[in-house]
């Protein structure tokens, strides 16, 4: 299998996406890391985050050191890009240092595609805008396979701030293409337009949504991405979208509960649930989502 970039989970077949599940679950066996990732000693990968993060950029870094690649985290912050320096210019400036890989994270959707277009190297898209997150949907695909040894025909319920979640969307592509039963559940402030058209069922009552369900992936309320008034006040939200150990009785007995971080506790999640280890996966979430990188990053350089 070769890929040269990860930008959208769209441009993934179902093979190439087992094959990447697979790997990333071998990559949890440390013994195995070196027969599967041969190439990689002395290659370069540039982390160039230009959005806060904490997860998505140490497990990169992680995955990369892990594989035993060199890993440089570009400071965006303290780099020329204050000076003025345009986005392509910084790119086509990395690109002369030859990296092997670039992983890009920005607010505005489509960075990673247009840096793609400018470059030689592979592109990993860390998440642009409210578009797409691919490595996160890898990752909390592997989660749920972990807990239920399949994905097809799985409800899964996806709730809250759906209109500005690139987690969402990344997921609802992936888990369709993996036949998993998609609903979203959201207040209609929060959905994005067109949703009736990708494959999703819309629960605009909580109820209704969380009924039946084996997985509830819950979404950060993305403040920074909303311009005005989307909820009425935290609290509210909370009482009427926030999940709460009542709310989750709904759902199947052992339906599991996912976020992928950063959480805001009391406003979309309850702390009793978050922090229940029978039936939140947020940590192991984050635990996947090293070996997910492993495999992609891997996958791109061999
Ligand atoms: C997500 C992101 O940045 O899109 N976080 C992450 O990568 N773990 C979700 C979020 O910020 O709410």
């Amino acid at each position: 299998m070769k890929i040269k970039h990860l930008l959208s989970i769209k441009d993934l077949s179902v093979k190439e996406i087992e094959n990447i599940l697979k790997d990333a679950s071998k990559f949890l066996n440390k013994n195995k890391i070196y027969k599967i990732s041969k190439n990689i000693k002395g290659k370069n990968i540039i982390n160039l985050f230009f959005e806060d993060s904490t997860r998505t950029l140490t497990s990169f870094e992680l995955a990369g050191k892990q594989l035993g690649a060199s890993v440089i985290n570009m400071a965006v912050a303290t780099s020329s890009i204050k000076k003025g320096e345009s986005l392509i210019d910084t790119a086509m400036t990395l690109n002369a240092m030859s990296p092997d890989i670039l992983i890009v994270r920005h607010n505005m959707s489509g960075v990673p595609y247009l840096l793609s277009e400018k470059v030689n190297c592979s592109v990993i898209n860390a998440g642009d805008g409210s578009n797409e997150h691919p490595t996160q949907a890898l990752l909390d695909v592997l989660t749920i396979l972990r807990h239920k040894k399949r994905i097809s025909g799985l409800e899964v319920a996806i709730m809250g701030d759906v209109l500005h979640s690139r987690v969402a969307r990344s997921n609802i592509y992936l888990l369709n293409k993996l036949k998993a039963k998609v609903r979203v559940i959201s207040p209609p402030t929060l959905l994005p337009p067109g949703i009736e058209n990708m494959n999703v069922k819309v629960c605009k009552n909580i109820n209704e949504g969380l009924d039946g369900v084996d997985i509830i992936m819950v979404l950060r309320i993305q403040k920074e991405r909303m311009k005005g008034s989307f909820v009425p006040s935290e609290k509210e939200f909370f009482r009427f979208w926030g999940l709460d150990g009542e709310k989750l009785n709904k759902a199947k007995k052992n339906a599991l509960v996912m976020h992928p971080g950063p959480i805001n506790r009391g406003i979309e999640i309850d702390s009793d649930v978050a922090d229940d280890i029978g039936r939140s996966l947020i940590l192991e979430q984050v635990k996947l989502g090293v070996a997910v990188r492993m495999s992609v990053i891997n996958k791109l350089i061999n």
